[in-house]
């Protein structure tokens, strides 16, 4: 399926209320998976999910290159040293910042979410990027 180019500007849509994103058990140590939060009018916020042991870190799911989505197939997100998140579409590669250290878009950075972790789950907070 073709990608669909996003607006690079802050995301349309987003929760007026902390929101859970999953629980820690959903996010293995050193995975990155992708998350999609639903609002009251099929409105929608896709973010990336990324954990390197205890650490956790959150972006919106947009590359600062082009605003699409990293990722081409679901929760592809790494490299395969597991130390940068990769875009498909042209190879940014980012650390565990957000920022993006090689490719097109060198220099920029993913925006980066607030989470926090309690009792085993992982929430979003109503601060915007
Ligand atoms: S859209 Fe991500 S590198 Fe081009």
């Amino acid at each position: 399926m073709p990608k669909t180019p996003i607006s690079k500007t802050a995301p349309a849509w987003w929760p007026q209320e902390e929101r859970e994103i999953c629980t820690l058990a959903d996010m293995p140590p050193d995975a990155a998976r992708g998350f999609t939060l639903y609002g009251d009018d099929d409105e929608k916020l896709e973010l990336i999910i990324w954990r390197r042991g205890d650490a956790l870190t959150g972006f919106v799911n947009q590359c600062p290159h082009m605003g699409l989505p990293l990722e081409t197939f679901p929760d592809r997100f790494l490299s395969a040293d597991g130390d940068a998140l990769i875009c498909s579409a042209h190879g940014a590669r980012f650390h565990f910042d957000g920022a993006c250290f090689d490719g097109p878009c060198r220099g920029q950075n993913l925006r980066r979410v607030a989470l926090s972790a309690r009792a085993g789950h992982i929430y979003l907070s109503t601060e915007q990027p």
